[in-house]
């Protein structure tokens, strides 16, 4: 392959001749100077056009490329501190591939709606680029978190018979003459069987919620990923989650500095992102909002606002365990101590993102779980393969699912998931 040079790595080329590919990102001229900001996916690189060093033909390509245009550029590489990157490039030759149409994002301000609706071209910009950077940090080093402690990758189906949470956020698909088949909510179910089957796994891919909220905190497609581990109880659950964000933090503020500094983002609290994480019972919770003023039940869901009030006290991620079972999922484990509440964790993020992680012990017990089934008026007959997980071999287990993109939103100090997954899918939006 012929060798490619890109803009991360001019350090090893400075007084060289090289050439490089890539896109007009702006431009300015003075006189017999140009200067074009290129940008090849990699960084920004000050191209240094002088009308006494190239060739008429040279000078004027250089003054034809418009913003977005494509081309090739040779030249020799200087160090320099004031520019963009730290380094500049005296262009001796310059090629054009394409000169773009009139580009219409401009670097004046445009509109949410503009942006989404040219969300094909808005990934260019350097914020975009810098949130894409982030997002796949966080999902090599979720790889590397497991993989490093003996999980196995466990991919489960994405079309399913039924629900995993909850009845009411199920997109439905016409399958063949099978009837109504669904998107996946949560690969957990399969995730058990897996568990049962290997040990420890991790699922992790799109999962889909038709989510009738317009909140900045919910898409209806979105993935997550979901460990899933044998003979783990509620604490031990705890441990990994607090674990694995710890991780991912870490790694991100250490080896994402840069488009975390495009991105303006306070990282004074990132930093404390340290084990152990506050934990507190739901009834502790409770407590905490009364005591801050908010209009708050035994027995109401923690919403949005209440998230943030509990989370902002600590300034921390909060670990919130053991839920009214009736406000939480069919498949978690009753507390021996108090039936009325569910083995269950949510981990709040601070600074108002709330609710990243989700989790739980898993009911082992076939009776209750048939009951649990019942009572949640689902299918049994869908159920039974999941069932037979209690009849067979059946243990105690444990799990969680993290939203990468409420994950990648909070690190990277976004006000919306939007931002957070290339293409998004929205209750009111499903294109680009
Ligand atoms: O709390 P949830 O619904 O839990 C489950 O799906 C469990 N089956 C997970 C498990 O135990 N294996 O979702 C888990 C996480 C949430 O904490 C949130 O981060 C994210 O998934 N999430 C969403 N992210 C974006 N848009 C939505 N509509 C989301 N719904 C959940
Ligand atoms: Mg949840």
């Amino acid at each position: 392959m012929k060798q490619k040079i890109y803009i991360n790595e001019l350090a090893n080329h400075v007084g060289q001749e090289i050439t490089l590919k890539g896109w007009l990102y702006n431009k300015r001229a003075s006189g017999k100077v140009k200067f074009l900001i290129l940008r090849d996916g990699y960084g920004y690189l000050q191209c240094v056009v002088f009308k006494g060093n190239v060739s008429d033909e040279v000078f004027e390509a250089a003054d034809k490329l418009t913003q977005e245009s494509s081309f090739e550029v040779t030249g020799k590489i200087k160090e320099e501190p004031r520019a963009i990157g730290g380094f500049e490039m005296d262009v001796t030759d310059l090629q054009i591939i394409q000169i773009s149409q009139e580009y219409p994002i401009t670097p004046k301000e445009h509109g949410i709606e503009f942006l989404i609706d040219h969300r094909h071209l808005w990934l260019r910009s350097k914020r975009q680029v810098a949130i894409l950077k982030i997002r796949h940090r966080v999902v090599q080093a979720i790889r590397e978190f497991f993989d490093k402690r003996g999980f196995t990758l466990f991919d489960p189906p994405i079309i399913t018979p039924n629900a995993c949470e909850g009845t009411s956020t199920l997109f439905a698909l016409d399958y063949f003459d099978l009837g109504k088949a669904y998107l996946t909510q949560s690969g957990q179910l399969y995730g058990e069987a897996g568990a049962l089957a290997l040990g420890k796994i991790y699922t992790f891919g799109p999962t889909f919620r038709a989510e009738k909220s317009k909140t900045r905190r919910h898409l209806t497609e979105f993935w997550m990923v979901e460990p899933e581990m044998a003979f783990f109880d509620l604490d031990d659950d705890m441990d990994l989650a607090e674990e694995l964000i710890e991780y991912i933090v870490q790694t991100v503020l250490a080896e994402r500095k840069v488009e975390l500094e495009i991105l303006e983002r306070d990282t004074t609290l990132l930093e404390q992102v340290k084990r152990p994480f506050p934990r507190i019972s739901y009834d502790e919770a409770v407590k905490l909002l009364i005591e801050k003023g908010v209009d708050f039940k035994w027995g109401d869901d923690i919403g949005g606002a209440d998230e943030t009030t509990i989370s902002g006290h600590y300034g921390k991620p909060v670990m919130v365990h053991r839920y009214p079972a009736e406000i939480k999922a069919f498949y978690m484990k009753r507390d021996p101590n108090n039936p009325k509440l569910a083995l269950a964790v949510d981990v709040l993020a601070p600074e108002g993102y709330g609710e990243i992680i989700g989790g739980s012990q898993r009911e082992d017990d076939l009776d209750e779980l048939l009951k649990r089934i019942k009572e949640h008026n689902l299918p049994e007959e869908f159920f039974n393969w999941y069932l037979d997980l209690r009849r067979y071999g059946s243990v105690p287990h444990s799990g969680f699912g993290m939203g990468l993109e409420r994950t990648v939103s909070w690190i990277s100090g976004l006000e919306h998931l939007r931002e957070a997954i290339p293409f998004p899918r929205m209750i009111y939006r499903n294109t680009p």
